[in-house]
């Protein structure tokens, strides 16, 4: 995602810093990007604006290496903390991991990206049949969200604001249904991308 994401934003102008576990593919990133690698602390502190990108299974360690160097700071998370045995969250009830970053860095977090595999954000633009991808996201701080919708704008995509954070779980439980989908050979566009043609019609 940072990759897809990443190169995406680097081409619309921004400067691009990235941090990883595995030092040699961040540092791959860097050059595709004309950007730079760092710690995740010097990653933290050079964004106006963060994505955090991380497999759920490494999100604790890695927000513990962030620590509080992305307090006040807004933050963009396209995570899913769904397992792939059952597609079911791995967060607490009612509780999404977008709130638990939140809490975690005390940053200014705003969900978004998520619902699509990262092929879709490499699309320059993200279209279909002449459609733009609409990107739903949500946030409780006002700057973090009109940053984020800048993003959104930046590869093409059509913003759609849905609520604070208390939303993001809403949007972590459709992707375990997206994933569910997409792991069991199924195109996801047949379960979502209906209703606007859809002709309702009733004979009783
Ligand atoms: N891929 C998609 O299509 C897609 C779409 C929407 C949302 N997402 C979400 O976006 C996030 C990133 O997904 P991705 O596909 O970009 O993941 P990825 O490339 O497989 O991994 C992203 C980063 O997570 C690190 N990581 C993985 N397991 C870790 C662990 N146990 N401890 C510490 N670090 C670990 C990886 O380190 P290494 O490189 O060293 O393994 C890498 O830096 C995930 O939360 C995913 O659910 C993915």
């Amino acid at each position: 995602m940072a990759d897809a994401l990443g190169t995406r934003w680097a081409a619309a102008g921004h400067d691009l810093m990235v941090a990883g576990r595995t030092a040699g593919k961040a540092q791959a990133l860097a050059r595709k990007w004309g950007g730079r690698a760092g710690s995740f602390k010097e990653v933290a502190e050079f964004g106006d604006i963060a994505l955090i990108a991380v497999l759920y299974q490494g999100m604790a360690t890695t927000l513990a290496e962030i620590g509080d160097a992305l307090h006040g700071k807004p933050i963009v998370d396209c995570n899913n903390p769904v397992e792939i045995e059952n597609f079911t969250l791995v967060t607490e009830p009612r509780r999404s991991m977008a709130q638990d970053i939140e809490q975690a860095t005390g940053g200014h977090v705003v969900k978004a990206f998520n619902l699509c595999h990262a092929r879709v954000w490499q699309l320059k633009p993200p279209t279909f049949d002449g459609r733009r991808l609409v990107v739903p996201y949500c946030g409780s701080h006002p700057g973090a969200q009109e940053m984020t919708r800048h993003l959104i704008a930046d590869i093409g995509g059509e913003p759609l604001p849905i609520g604070d954070l208390q939303q993001a779980h809403h949007l972590e439980a459709m992707a375990a249904i997206v994933i569910s989908l997409l792991f069991g050979g199924r195109d996801p566009h047949t379960v979502f991308n209906l209703v606007d043609r859809a002709t309702v019609t009733t004979n009783t």
